[in-house]
């Protein structure tokens, strides 16, 4: 019976079906109750008692065997016949969906890209920010509003840790860090206290940059801004200065562009003026420089500040700055 049973192993090692009627012939051959094995199962009780321990163990592994390499070859065939018989393999695939770029990040990579072509670099800092970097360094008198509870989100009291309302705390980083020349771009995140609404929003985002070096002047920031304007905007675009106040730049100045939407003629969305304001720029004031370690009499420089929604709005025309914010897919889907 040992020998019979050895045989028999080999046998079920070599068990094949290709079809499911296939297997149950052999399931029938060997498994089921008047099958093979288990006729071996009823000769049993002959085996001499000396015996019956060695047969019983070899009788089951042989019975353990069968059954395992059945339920192997039923799982083999089940998933050839699922493949064959209910999928169409040529049905084209479920389409995989290509994500979109935000529209904020397309249009400050571009700004960003346009200012690096006249040797801007990018330079980043954090959101929570001291007095000093946001305000102290940047010549903001100790009772500007801007410092004022309905601007700033305070984090601390005395010392005053903030939520950055503008990226001029990375320049003031960088100018207390290095020495000129220094020409980088600041782009980030900024908060500022204010009603959520379609115009506003409590935080949104900017782009500053910053020119040190010896004899920097108003006509080179000019240059610059007139560059980045018709690159921005198309060659026929034109610029506006108008004299304006900032505590860290002086003199200080607001850059109104041409009208892109009516090319200047007046328009709804210029008020009829023909000019949009994009940007807030000026001279480094030199209590600025002398506040970050640099020489004023040796340096001079420029900054510029604008805010990625604002030229998102003007590039694309949404009206609505919560979109930005809402992560709905239809509206973030339109900027392929
Ligand atoms: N920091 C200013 C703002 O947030 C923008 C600005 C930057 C103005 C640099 C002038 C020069 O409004």
């Amino acid at each position: 019976m040992k020998e019979q049973i050895n045989q028999l192993m080999d046998v079920v090692a070599g068990f094949s079906a290709q079809t499911a009627e296939e297997l149950e012939a052999l399931r029938i051959r060997y498994l089921s109750k008047k099958g093979i094995i288990s006729e071996l199962f009823n000769d049993f009780r002959h085996v001499p008692n000396d015996q019956k321990r060695d047969i019983g163990q070899l009788l089951n592994a042989l019975r353990d065997a069968a059954q395992e390499k059945y339920s192997y070859l039923r799982t083999e065939i089940e998933a050839r016949n699922c493949v064959s018989e209910q999928s169409d393999m040529t049905r084209p695939a479920d389409p995989v969906g290509l994500g979109t770029r935000h529209p904020l990040s397309l249009v400050q990579n571009e700004i960003i890209s346009i200012f690096s072509r006249i040797g801007f670099t990018v330079a980043q800092g954090p959101e929570i920010e001291d007095d000093w970097h946001v305000f102290g360094a940047l010549n903001f008198a100790p009772e500007h509003p801007a410092r004022d509870m309905q601007d700033t989100f305070f984090i601390e009291k005395n010392p005053d840790i903030l939520l950055r309302t503008h990226t001029s705390s990375v320049q003031t980083r960088i100018m207390t860090g290095q020495q000129p020349p220094i020409r980088v771009l600041c782009p980030g995140r900024v908060y500022r206290n204010e009603a959520i609404s379609y115009r506003a929003h409590c935080f949104f985002h900017q782009v500053e940059g910053l020119y040190i070096d010896q004899e920097v002047s108003f006509a080179d920031l000019k240059q610059a801004l007139l560059y980045f304007a018709k690159e921005m905007f198309g060659e026929a675009t034109r610029i506006r200065l108008r004299p304006s106040y900032f505590p860290f730049t002086e003199p200080s100045a607001e850059m109104d562009i041409s009208c892109n939407l009516c090319a200047g003629k007046g328009c709804a969305f210029c008020k009829q003026t023909g000019w949009v304001e994009i940007l807030g720029c000026g001279m480094v004031d030199p209590n600025v420089l002398e506040a970050c370690g640099i020489d004023p009499q040796k340096f001079s420089g420029y900054a510029f500040g604008m805010g990625v929604e604002r030229i998102t709005n003007l590039k694309y025309q949404v009206k609505d700055l919560r979109l930005f914010s809402e992560n709905d897919v239809r509206f973030l889907n339109q900027f392929q």
